[in-house]
């Protein structure tokens, strides 16, 4: 059976995942979906643009398709055109950057319109950018969280799904506060993708509403 065919016939939307590094918002997704919490979604591919990373050899630890496309060396849009390449190939219906740490191009984001997610370790749009951890420990603030989002042509900007928040301790440290950021990402992500495939949301101005049932 063809990838399209295979897609057609499994009924699933299917998820692209795109990371860099570790990958444990990726094994939270996947983890997700092995144990019915994402009853409607599979994961279709995972790529990278590291050939190294941990979360590559996570997805190929669990049988999934695991593509490596290098951008050292390459421009933006001709990588970007390879990823939405082999995106549109394994019939991707939203695709979830996981720890990706690149920019993606108008060209990409035109791609899939409101069908890029993005998970970030701060209540946006306060701290975005990298080492948003830190940042909240230097910034004093005494909540923060994590976020997921729509991605747009804007780092860190577009649509906001949900929001958890984590409490600043006195006696954190970027890593303990990474940490306790993560468990609430590893929820939030899981929950923000069940919510979007339901297609039970409207978008007004910037605001992501829930269509409740009446
Ligand atoms: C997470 O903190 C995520 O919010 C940020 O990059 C990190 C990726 O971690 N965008 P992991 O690779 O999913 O473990």
């Amino acid at each position: 059976m063809s990838a399209p065919e295979r897609a057609e016939a499994s009924g699933r939307k299917r998820l692209g995942i795109l990371l860099s590094g570790r990958g444990s918002n990726f094994v939270a997704i996947a983890d997700a979906i092995a144990d019915d919490r994402l009853p409607g979604a599979e994961i279709a591919v995972v790529i990278s643009n590291k050939a190294d990373a941990p979360g590559l050899a996570a997805a190929r630890a669990r049988n999934l398709n695991a593509v490596s496309i290098e951008a050292r060396g390459r421009k933006r849009a001709e990588h970007d055109a390879e990823i939405i390449a082999c995106l549109r190939e394994h019939q991707v219906d939203l695709v979830c950057l996981a720890g990706y740490m690149r920019l993606l191009s108008q060209e990409f984001v035109a791609a899939f319109p409101q069908r890029i997610l993005n998970i970030h370790p701060s209540l946006l749009p306060a701290l975005p950018g990298l080492d948003a951890q830190q940042q909240a420990l230097d910034y004093g603030v005494k909540v923060t969280g994590c976020t997921v989002h729509f991605v747009d042509e804007q780092l860190d900007h577009g649509i906001i799904i949900l929001q958890k928040v984590v409490p600043v301790q006195d006696e954190d440290n970027a890593d303990t506060l990474a940490t306790r950021i993560l468990q609430q990402e590893h929820i939030a992500y899981a929950e923000a993708i069940a919510r979007v495939l339901s297609g039970q949301y409207r978008i007004t101005g910037r605001r992501y509403l829930l269509d409740h049932a009446s």
